[in-house]
């Protein structure tokens, strides 16, 4: 929603408890909240943020302008989980409130050191010309939720880059601290730097280079960028803006895009050995991808649902956007997966045979089998005048379609209105479609292919259809 920068930017402080109330109750009125998805209390909901372990408990935070549906002053908005599908928040915030994050407290990530969580992220400034200066900035979290700003700014903006410079990841690469920071060259390029922290000091930030990931700066930004190491080989996640198309066919504003690498070479520094740029995600919205090695042995993973510069149906109620189910991610034959935690059958509630379901509440799982050289046709949301999302799944020409043109409350039109990715022709395949209410994610042959998507419905739009092929498998009903 396009709002005056007056707004946007308003001190926190400034807004009335009536002000605030309103919001809330117009955030109550909205017809599409989700049941087991974690969505803003108020105002927009953007990357998740520090994503960690400490304290014995999972942490999410997630980005948030509490005042509407748009992108102002940011903060951090705590939430934690014990099993990675209840998220509670907890009240705990980290809010734009001093001079080096005085129009934002922008993306970054946490890392437990010693007793506390450090929490390293963007502080968002700017002059009274609107002249930003973007530093990367630290704070630490205490078990009781405490926080405290560090008076030191750890990385200030290096000469070779705009003020496009942002969402540090800390990570522990063989006992010592890196982070790495999405950037942009002074040709506005995107590129990624890497620092160390000198003697695992995090006040102490060395610049190691420009990392190698085999990059062309055909982008030019690259936002959150993440280094996570599955089976011992890195895994880059990153969102690069304005990427060219002929480098890789994606139809949302911006791609949410990954490279497997075969080493880390510290020193040069590179991401050896990587591969091609391939789309994380082939739905309608999944952006800024935030991972990291938890410390029992997963690679964990969540995504924003939702897209920068973008409007939403739920805009008119003062909130957007919703963060993914947690996946954990693996490497089989090569080929990167994505897939929810073993902890959502948790949700599961009843189960049904597949075919003898026609009605729903929009809170399922369908775990479902595709025979090979089969063209199979799903429709979801469905009503009985024809609408809904139709879902393909053609095992003989290897595709999925994923077509939201006639489903629920159109918007984002000019990006197109069905998105598509290919599958090994001639094989039987799989897909696990979680739909919440006006989320769907769907994890094809158990998440080598993931699709998550907003879906608006209107009154009435919660059918199930086979409309064409074959399909055989459960319904669950899942519990919020
Ligand atoms: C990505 C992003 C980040 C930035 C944050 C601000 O969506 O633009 O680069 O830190 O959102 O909310």
């Amino acid at each position: 929603m396009n709002l005056p920068t007056e707004v946007r930017y308003r001190p926190y402080q400034d807004w009335t408890q009536e002000e605030k109330n309103k919001i809330a109750e117009n955030v109550a009125k909205s017809p599409w909240h989700s049941g087991y998805h974690l969505e803003p209390k108020t105002g927009l909901l953007n990357d998740p943020n520090g994503f960690s372990y400490f304290n014995g408990k999972f942490q999410l935070f997630y980005q948030n302008w509490p005042f509407g549906a748009a992108h102002g002053l940011k903060q951090w908005v705590h939430t934690e989980s014990e099993d990675l599908v209840h998220f509670t928040e907890t009240g705990v915030t980290l809010e734009p409130d001093n001079a080096n994050d005085s129009h934002g407290a922008y993306s970054g990530s946490a890392y437990q050191v010693g007793d506390k969580l450090f929490l390293f992220y963007t502080g968002n400034v700017r002059d009274e010309n609107w002249v930003r200066d973007p530093l990367q900035v630290g704070a630490w979290m205490d078990k009781d939720g405490n926080i405290e700003k560090f008076k030191e700014v750890l990385i200030q903006q290096p000469d070779d880059v705009t003020e496009h410079f942002r969402d540090p990841q800390i990570f522990d690469y063989k006992g010592q601290f890196y982070a790495i920071v999405g950037a942009q060259n002074l040709d506005k390029q995107g590129f990624i730097k890497l620092y160390k922290a000198v003697d695992n000091d995090v006040y102490k930030w060395e610049l190691v280079g420009d990392l190698d990931f085999g990059g062309t700066g055909s982008e030019y930004m690259i936002e959150c960028p993440n280094l996570v190491f599955v089976d011992d080989k890195p895994v880059l996640l990153y969102s690069p803006q304005g990427l060219d198309k002929s480098e890789l066919n994606y139809d949302n504003i911006y791609p949410n895009t990954y490279k497997i690498c075969q080493s880390f070479d510290t020193e040069k520094p590179a991401l050896v050995g990587a591969s091609e740029i391939i789309n994380l995600d082939y739905g309608f919205e999944a952006y800024a991808t935030q991972g990291f090695n938890a410390p029992d042995g997963r690679v964990l993973t969540v995504s924003w649902i939702g897209l920068p510069d973008v409007d939403y149906p739920t805009d008119q109620y003062d909130y957007q956007g919703a963060m993914s189910l947690v996946k954990e991610l693996s490497i089989k034959d090569g080929k990167l997966y994505q897939y929810p935690v073993v902890a959502m059958a948790e949700l599961r509630h009843s189960q049904e045979d597949f075919s003898d379901k026609v009605a729903t509440e929009n809170s399922y799982e369908l775990e479902l089998t595709i025979p090979a050289d089969t063209k199979t046709e799903l429709r979801l949301f469905a009503d009985d005048k024809g609408n809904g999302l139709n879902l393909t799944i053609d095992t003989e020409s290897g595709k999925v379609i994923l077509d939201r043109s006639q489903a629920g409350v159109q918007y984002a039109t000019d990006f197109g209105t069905s998105r598509e990715c290919d599958l090994n022709a001639g094989q039987e395949a799989t897909a696990n479609i979680f739909v919440d209410k006006s989320i769907i994610e769907i994890f094809i042959n158990k998440g080598e292919k993931v699709f998550t998507s907003r879906v608006f419905p209107l009154e009435g739009q919660s059918g199930i259809q086979l409309l064409s092929g074959q399909a055989s498998g459960s319904y669950f009903e899942l519990k919020a």
